[in-house]
């Protein structure tokens, strides 16, 4: 399996949800670009768990570390290796569901195509490897903005009481992300293969629990008449970005890990009643959109490089 995204600017994830360090190794970012831990911190601050009451209580501080590639707070043009330590694992609670499929999790599917695998926190399935693509997504969103001035937010728009209320009936809900690009660089992408479109589409279907994806009108775009939506600035034509504003929304499912009791297989192919312990994020797209974020600025990076 490869974990690597990106063909000139690239990022290597690796790292599982419950061993020693998840980290990231950024390849292809061009020398003399400023960063610093506290610059990453930021970003990595955002995604990370146990803030409210509507994320996962696992307190991770998740402070990254960078190994190599930065030289007196520039950047040498050498791959950047940045570590983030776990140290919040309570693997004894992945014990009881050590041979149990979690419905709408990755366990069957990594069992069936490996025959072996890390259960202790979903391993590579983990949404802890995202912080890979946040570490390296802030080197690409820095170099954009400086060179650029490109800048990325996303935003999540959902109600805290719906996400309180499943949450204490030991469920989990979805949520949509939108994501705006402004003022991305004119001529990225390519017309076939590489269309900028395609590539942000892949970029974001690759973060865990995503299950759709929008850009421009999106969905919408089916229902209006050519007239209408000729006058839509909708920021890339042809697969190549025209200069103006992106806009994307991610759709996220509910988190698979409940509380409330539900029916699973297990590696014997029994079925029994399983209530999933642990501390799982009731809505998973409340962390999501620096993720997202993160994600785009890898693709545009990775194309501008290209240009
Ligand atoms: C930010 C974020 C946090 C997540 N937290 C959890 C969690 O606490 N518990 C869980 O079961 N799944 C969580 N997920 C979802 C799983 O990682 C995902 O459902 C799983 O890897 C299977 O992939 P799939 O849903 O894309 O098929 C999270 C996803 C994201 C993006």
């Amino acid at each position: 399996m490869s974990s690597v995204f990106g063909k000139l600017f690239t990022l290597s994830s690796w790292g599982e949800s419950h061993g020693k360090a998840i980290g990231a190794v950024v390849d292809g970012c061009p020398a003399g670009l400023e960063i610093s831990e506290e610059y990453i911190q930021q970003f990595l601050d955002r995604r990370k768990p146990g803030q409210s009451a509507i994320t996962t209580q696992r307190k991770e501080s998740d402070l990254v570390k960078i190994l190599s590639g930065v030289f007196e707070g520039k950047t040498t043009g050498t791959p950047i290796s940045m570590i983030v330590e776990n140290a919040d694992q309570h693997s004894a609670d992945y014990e009881q569901i050590k041979d149990w499929w979690r419905p709408g999790h990755a366990d069957e599917a990594y069992d069936s195509k490996y025959g072996f695998r890390d259960y202790r926190g979903g391993g590579r399935s983990s949404a802890r490897e995202t912080i890979a693509r946040v570490a390296g997504g802030s080197i690409a969103r820095k170099f954009l903005k400086e060179k650029c001035g490109t800048e990325f937010t996303a935003t999540i728009n959902i109600d805290n009481n719906s996400i309180e209320n499943a949450k204490k009936n030991g469920d989990s809900i979805g949520g949509i992300v939108s994501l705006t690009i402004k003022n991305p660089p004119k001529n990225l992408g390519e017309p076939v293969f590489d269309r900028t479109e395609a590539l942000l589409a892949m970029a974001m279907l690759s973060i865990p629990a995503t299950r759709g994806f929008e850009i421009g009108k999106g969905f919408e775009a089916a229902n209006m008449l050519g007239s209408e939506h000729n006058k839509f600035a909708d920021g890339t034509y042809g697969g190549i970005t025209s200069g103006e504003d992106i806009l994307c929304r991610i759709a996220f499912k509910p988190t698979p890990s409940i509380s409330k009791t539900q029916m699973a297989k297990n590696k014997n192919g029994a079925f029994g009643e399983i209530s999933i312990k642990g501390r799982h994020d009731p809505c998973v797209a409340v962390r999501a959109p620096v993720i997202v974020e993160s994600m785009a600025a890898l693709v545009l990076m990775d194309l501008w490089l290209q240009l």
